[in-house]
């Protein structure tokens, strides 16, 4: 995508469905213009999102990728009743525009209970609900039951518990996850195949300053 920062802001201001004008996550041109780069760093095929809200990450994977092919996500709708509707048409909208095939899409407001036996594989899963610890932690708990090749999550560097999390996490089982410093509050990418290559193409992605925790701080 050629200078997707104007677009993708355009694009997210004109959806049938949006926040109160002014919000400094949606402006952000640190924000959707360096997700819009992100998903096309790791172009997965499937995505499955907790915490939608409005649906703009997912209407920007939704122009980002053309050959992006299902969405899922779970939202409990706590910042708007019967927002996962509204995320659904604003998704369905940004892609249409895009010029691309329809998304195959599905939503919950709950993490399902069969998790564990659901074996829906999704090639790439974005953490943006609760960010208290204990949710985070379930949040990517969910996210290696479903099973993925990559993790990625919002609001790393802000007050709360994605950090934390994502740190334990790391270190119970040993990897190492990227955290872009300059993207608005922080996102983190735990990349669970390939990682090397993951951070080769990040670093061309023009994402800003990038760091590398290795599990226990690499002692
Ligand atoms: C910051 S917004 C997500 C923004 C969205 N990713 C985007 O970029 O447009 C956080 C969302 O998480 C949802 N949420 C909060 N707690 C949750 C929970 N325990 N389970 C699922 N969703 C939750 C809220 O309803 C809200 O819609």
């Amino acid at each position: 995508m050629e200078g997707p920062s104007v677009n993708i802001l355009e694009l997210l201001k004109s959806l049938p469905h949006h926040a109160s004008p002014g919000t400094d996550w949606l402006c952000s041109e640190h924000q959707y213009p360096w997700y819009a780069r992100v998903f096309q760093t790791l172009s997965p095929k499937s995505i499955l999102e907790i915490g939608t809200f409005l649906g703009y990450s997912l209407a920007t994977a939704a122009v980002a990728l053309p050959e992006l092919d299902r969405v899922e996500w779970v939202d409990n709708e706590a910042y708007l009743e019967g927002s996962n509707r509204l995320a659904a048409e604003n998704i369905r909208v940004a892609r249409e525009r895009a010029g691309y095939r329809p998304l195959i899409s599905w939503s919950c407001r709950e993490i399902p209970l069969d998790a564990a036996e659901r074996q829906s594989y999704m090639e790439l899963v974005h953490i943006d609900g609760d960010h208290r610890k204990d949710c985070v932690l379930r949040d990517l708990q969910y996210a290696f039951q479903v099973g993925t090749s990559c993790i990625i999550g919002h609001d790393y560097k802000l007050e709360g518990g994605v950090r934390e999390a994502v740190v334990e996490t790391c270190n119970r089982l040993d990897i190492l996850h990227y955290v872009l410093d300059d993207f608005t509050h922080g996102l983190f990418v735990i990349p669970l195949v390939d990682h090397a290559s993951v951070l080769m193409k990040l670093a061309r992605a023009r994402v800003g300053r990038i760091s590398v925790m290795p599990p226990h701080g690499g002692k």
